[in-house]
């Protein structure tokens, strides 16, 4: 591919903070004000957005209301489908909506000003004293609420303010596929925590990039599996993770996986099911090959067989997982840019979606989501319960990443502090995601954006990547 000619004319004095060196993240993209600016207009402008999950918009009529940094979307279930509006009346501009959800099948949308009206398809019904307007205003056209792009995707609405914008499978890529083949579209939220963090968004998303972290942040998890963590970041032999201990014995090495297991359904609370669980506890006394190298994958293929097979005979539609896990395997964390991110383990997932609130603070949701028989399924939370970061009330995995975040962000004012630096072949998802925000602001077009996003999937880990924008 020929080189992308990067003008830099959007970029003005925040040009300093660009990219240059593939390894180095300047400290100021995580703070300037500028640089803030350049990325409300040219990513969050442009980019595909999660605005909200199917089940809070069941019923015809059921909407809610999406906001991204003083912008607001309505996104509406009709009964042509879903719909989005970009959140204004079209008299004089006031909002149109009175909370966060609602529904609007009998009573449509009243501006709370002058009470004009629209029903749920974005048509007006209603101008009080039409007659002191000059007729063009009030033309059909002029008077509909202006549609917003949108896309439903895995359980989720997804919002675009680009009209011109690629498809939201084009813009993301093969993994969409992959995890859809995991069940993400049977998937129901059992519950939904917010909190806002006092640091820039990229923080926080970085904070789950990669794995590198865990022996000092996250001890429990390394603790119990030692060897899958020391062999994929601490011993030098360029391993891929080796989840067994040659020291112990087979049976010890699944008690062992066993404990991980129940650290990733309480600490993670989610990420692992009770039901997988208990099913995986059950399976402790199976004869195995004496040999752990051996012993373990057998028992992880007894375990994800008697999952997918127990939870099917409930009625639950769950994949196969010992077949995805080979026709389309799955990273730890699976980042579909710019903030939305998937952790699948078993049949259910959490997931996560961090938004800009300011240059030093983001809302930063989690969601379970699991796998329930028809008619089983709970009450769709219908908006965050929020806590402190610092809550107990958090599951441990998650509050020991929130203990670092801000810290990070305080240090990277210090003096002396230009850069962070980014291990080439593990931290390489960070410079990626970096460079790309890089070239929205730089205006690529919109094909070469895709093709570079599509690069980001299944790169938890990962190496610094080309992403086909030229010298970036
Ligand atoms: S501003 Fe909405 S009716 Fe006047
Ligand atoms: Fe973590």
């Amino acid at each position: 591919m020929a080189d992308i000619d990067y003008t830099g004319g959007n970029w003005g004095c925040a040009g300093r903070l660009k990219i240059t060196d593939r390894e180095k993240i300047p400290a100021g993209r995580y703070f300037d004000e500028d640089f803030f600016k350049l990325e409300a207009e040219h990513v969050w402008g442009h980019a595909w957005q999660m605005a909200c999950r199917l089940e809070q918009i069941q019923n015809i009529g059921d909407w809610v209301d999406y906001e991204i940094l003083g912008k607001s979307v309505i996104v509406i279930r009709t009964a042509e489908g879903v719909k989005a509006f970009h959140n204004h009346c079209r008299h004089r501009g006031v909002p149109l909506t009175d909370g966060p959800h609602g529904n609007c099948k009998t009573k449509g949308f009243i501006c709370p000003f002058h009470g004009w009206r629209w029903n749920m398809n974005g048509e007006s019904t209603f101008v009080y004293g039409k007659q002191m307007f000059s007729p063009e205003l009030l033309e059909k056209d002029e008077l509909a609420l202006r549609p917003c792009r949108v896309e439903t995707w895995g359980g989720c609405a997804f919002i675009n303010f680009d009209d011109d914008a690629t498809s939201y499978r084009n813009s993301i890529g093969p993994v969409l596929g992959r995890l859809e083949a995991h069940g993400m579209d049977n998937l129901r939220a059992e519950w939904w925590f917010g909190t806002v963090l006092p640091a820039n968004w990229k923080i926080a998303m970085e904070a789950f990039m990669e794995g590198y972290h865990v022996m000092k942040t996250h001890p429990q998890l390394q603790h119990t599996v030692p060897m899958l963590y020391n062999t994929r970041y601490g011993m030098d032999t360029g391993g891929s993770g080796a989840p067994v201990n040659p020291e112990l014995s087979a049976h010890e090495n699944i008690l062992a996986q066993f404990e991980h297991l129940k650290l990733l359904h309480s600490g993670m609370a989610g990420m692992v099911c009770a039901k997988e669980l208990d099913i995986a506890g059950q399976l402790l006394d199976v004869v195995l090959p004496e040999n752990p190298a051996e012993a373990l994958p057998v028992w992880y293929h007894l375990v994800q067989e008697q999952i997918t097979r127990r939870l099917r005979a409930k009625g639950e539609k769950v994949p196969d997982l010992n077949a995805v896990a080979v026709s389309d395997p799955v990273n730890a964390v699976e980042f579909l840019f710019p903030n939305y991110f998937l952790l699948p383990f078993f049949t259910g997932m959490s997931s996560y979606r961090i938004r800009p609130l300011g240059p030093e603070s983001c809302l930063f949701e989690i969601w379970s989501l699991a796998p329930f028989a028809p008619g089983e399924e709970p009450a769709p939370p219908m908006r965050p319960t929020m806590l402190p970061y610092d809550s107990q009330d958090f599951p441990l995995i998650p509050r020991q990443d929130y203990s670092n975040i801000p810290l990070q962000q305080k240090g990277l004012h210090s003096k002396g502090f230009e850069f962070a630096r980014l291990a080439k072949n593990v931290e390489g998802l960070i410079s990626n995601y970096q460079r790309l925000i890089d070239a929205y602001i730089d205006g690529v077009p919109g094909e070469i954006l895709a093709r570079a996003n599509n690069e980001l999937g299944g790169n938890f880990d990962g190496k610094i990547v080309d992403l086909g924008l030229g010298g970036l």
